[in-house]
């Protein structure tokens, strides 16, 4: 039995609703792939900044080194401002602990409704960019509440980062289906997106293997929508693969169902959260999707080397899920967050029951 250190996050509005359901779902698939989870739960988000001034303390990311891994609820709430929290939170250990790389995977799992006329078989994965963009936080305002004022945000994009992005997107690229986008705009941004086209072409002449092409942003928003079963590794920006992963999420059943990992490749310590908010449209009636909180932990087991346990949660979610009884209202259903969750648990218990 191997021992992993979680730091549980839960955070705001449906975030503990899911976590506390989801909580035996990942010890269970764990002890299936020999893997114990030793789990601690750390109180950090809105409700802790109203409470102390800080959506975490001061030494947070240090704290996580101490982790395996941390997994991540959501974090917003109406009472706080939003980029208070994604600033004093998201951003800041994603920059803090280097976490270079955004992976947002989206799949099709069967019997989960999808927008698309033919309900598509996807299997696509959007490597984003993690730290710098349009997200660098370099600006500023000025003459502030004059009709005069002007307002600066400013992109950065790095030669480091770009590579660092790339060459993982390749390598995921090789492992997969050898196709690879490169999702830019260069024709209309001349400086950022220009150093991304050159970087990821210098990048590409070590992955002969993997075909590769360079689409423009917007057309590639139609082209998802038009012909997604083309798409293979999708490498973007911050900013185009936050956008076209929400989009991609829709197309295989929405936010509830789309996880992510913010990890840098080479390290062992990453975050890993179901990609949609606190959604307190919903919070507080226990019918939030569990789907996007278990995928991503899946992605945590995969990326600790206990693919064993990751395979437990995706089998038996995606059997879960091909009954109707068991889908949560966003996917058309009725279930709760509590039933679809335990529905999972009990396929991975019987799965391991008739392993004996
Ligand atoms: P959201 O993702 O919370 O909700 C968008 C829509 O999707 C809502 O209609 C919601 O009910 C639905 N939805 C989201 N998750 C769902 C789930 N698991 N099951 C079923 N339906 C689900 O995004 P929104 O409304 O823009 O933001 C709400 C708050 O969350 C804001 O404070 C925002 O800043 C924060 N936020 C936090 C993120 C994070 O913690 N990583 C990411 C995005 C937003
Ligand atoms: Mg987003």
């Amino acid at each position: 039995m191997r021992t992993l250190r979680v730091a549980v996050i839960p955070g705001d509005g449906v975030g503990p609703e899911i976590s506390e359901a989801c909580q035996p779902v990942i010890e269970a698939a764990g002890s299936r792939a020999e893997v114990q989870v030793e789990s601690a739960q750390l109180d950090w988000g809105g409700e802790r900044h109203l409470r102390l001034g800080s959506p975490m303390p001061e030494d947070g990311p240090a704290i996580l080194r101490n982790f395996d891994a941390a997994l991540f609820g959501a974090v917003g709430r109406p009472d706080v401002p939003d980029h208070e929290l994604i600033w004093g939170l998201i951003i800041r250990l994603r920059q803090e602990l280097g976490l270079s790389v955004n992976l947002r995977p989206a799949l099709t799992f069967p019997g989960v409704p999808s927008p698309l006329r033919d309900g598509a078989a996807i299997d696509l994965l959007v490597v984003r960019e993690n730290t710098e963009g349009e997200y660098a936080g370099a600006g500023g305002r000025l003459r502030s509440g004059r009709p005069s004022e002007v307002a600066v945000e400013v992109a950065i994009h790095s030669r480091a980062a770009i590579m660092e992005a790339a060459r993982f997107a390749f390598e995921a690229a090789r492992r997969r289906r050898r196709r690879l986008h490169l999702v830019t705009k260069s024709n209309a941004m001349r400086y950022g997106y220009a150093l991304w086209d050159e970087v990821v072409a210098e990048v590409a002449v070590d992955y002969p293997e993997v075909s590769w092409e360079r689409v423009l942003v917007d057309a590639m928003a139609a082209r998802v929508v038009q012909r997604p079963k083309e798409l293979d590794v999708l490498l973007c920006s911050n900013l185009f693969g936050d956008i076209l992963s929400d989009l991609t999420a829709a197309l295989v059943g929405g936010l509830g169902m789309a996880p992510s990992a913010n990890i840098r490749p080479g390290q062992r310590l990453g975050v890993f959260e179901p990609v949609h908010g606190s959604a307190p449209d919903i919070a507080g009636r226990g019918i939030a999707n569990p789907s996007g909180y278990l995928l991503s932990a899946a992605m945590m087991f995969d990326h600790l080397e206990a693919g064993a346990a990751a395979d437990q949660i995706r089998t038996a979610l995606a059997s879960a899920l091909q009954q109707p009884e068991l889908r949560t209202p966003d996917l058309g259903g009725a279930a709760t967050t509590a039933q679809l969750a335990s529905a999972v648990l009990a396929r991975v218990q019987a799965r391991e029951g008739s392993r004996g």
